[in-house]
């Protein structure tokens, strides 16, 4: 499973440019799935099992793209400007380095002024690809890129850039790969442009018409130092979420996540997030509307180059999820 998620998170694949990331998830799960499409979004669609006559059809949602950088302008000097592809900070900017999608690199320059503590602004900041001038610059206007940081194995834990949603796509890949036959149709949809704003989970969440839709992402946490009021940390279990920032998950699902984790004995969490949502908030509005939760893995540093997460936590959402999966579903 490192393995499989180091391969995931040093991939490059901001918002509408998932192409590489999914490419990869194909060759993974091809296999394993009763049939896959790709669709007009990119969203990558893979079915697994019939509907029984006690069964129904879940729609599982992970995102592949991460937060970028898009070129919006080059200089004479072969310096390149930018806006950012998703909730990118500027704290994370200076210094660190970006993958384009055509291969080249380049590091984040800030210019000088304002305090050493100051944070510059996006306009004051810059890619330098260590071209000459201009002319041979290899970006130019409407090239994208991510942050690129290679994968760090702490242990228990690991750091990369992307954890934030390739976790998720991970523990999707591994749930196709284990799940026993049961009574539901499971629909394993594998996203594009969550991170501006939900867009592949929600033209999806239309096309598939689940009867209950679970998203897999990452949460923020309450367990660093000076963290906001926040009661979900590290190594203490996937986070079963009650709500974030955009949707309130149906309280059957938070009792049905509750009680599976319960039977099984695995440490789980309940998760209140002030602000930011995921996929599953489009699913619940889609159509005539979804029951829907969401599994979180609690992650540090999110939307940072190095997002922090526990092993232990993720193969404990993939046991929980087998739990959920595999038998009728009651909500009640
Ligand atoms: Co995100
Ligand atoms: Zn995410």
């Amino acid at each position: 499973m490192k393995e499989l998620i180091q391969n995931l998170v040093e991939l490059t694949g901001p918002s509408g440019f998932e192409h590489n990331v999914r490419d990869f998830i194909i060759d993974e799960i091809k296999d394993h799935v009763d049939e896959y499409k790709v669709d007009n979004l990119g969203n990558l669609i893979a079915k697994k099992g019939k509907k029984g006559p006690k069964g129904i059809r879940i729609m599982l949602a992970a995102h592949m793209d991460e937060i970028g950088v898009i070129v919006t302008h080059v200089d004479e000097n072969g310096f390149a400007r930018f806006h950012t592809i998703g909730g990118v900070m500027e704290r994370n900017c200076a210094g660190g380095r970006v993958r384009f999608m055509n291969g080249v690199g380049g590091v984040i320059g800030a210019e000088p002024g304002g305090t050493r503590q100051a944070m510059p602004n996006i306009p004051k900041l810059y890619i330098d690809t260590g071209a000459k001038n201009k002319a041979e610059c290899k970006v130019k206007v409407g090239d994208v890129g991510a942050f690129e940081r290679t994968f760090m194995d702490l242990g228990d834990k690991f750091v990369s850039k992307a954890i934030d949603d390739r976790i998720g796509c991970a523990v999707l890949i591994e749930l196709l790969k284990i799940l026993p036959d049961g009574p539901n149709e499971i629909y394993a949809v594998f996203t594009t442009q969550e991170e501006v704003g939900l867009r592949g989970a929600t033209t999806s969440a239309y096309s598939v018409d689940p009867d209950l839709g679970i998203s897999i992402d990452v949460t923020l946490v309450g367990d660093t130092p000076k963290a906001n009021f926040m009661e979900v940390g590290l190594g203490k279990g996937p986070a079963i979420k009650i709500k974030d920032g955009g949707m309130i998950s149906d309280p059957r699902v938070v009792s049905w996540m509750e009680a599976a984790a319960k039977r099984i004995r695995i440490p789980y969490q309940l998760e209140i997030l002030a602000g930011g949502t995921t996929d599953a908030k489009s699913i619940q509005i889609s159509r005539e509307g979804v029951p829907v939760g969401c599994v979180s893995i609690p992650c540090r540093y999110v939307h940072s180059p190095s997002e922090m997460a526990d092993y232990t936590d993720v193969k404990n959402a993939i046991k929980l999820f087998v739990e959920l999966l595999k038998k009728p579903v009651k909500l009640n």
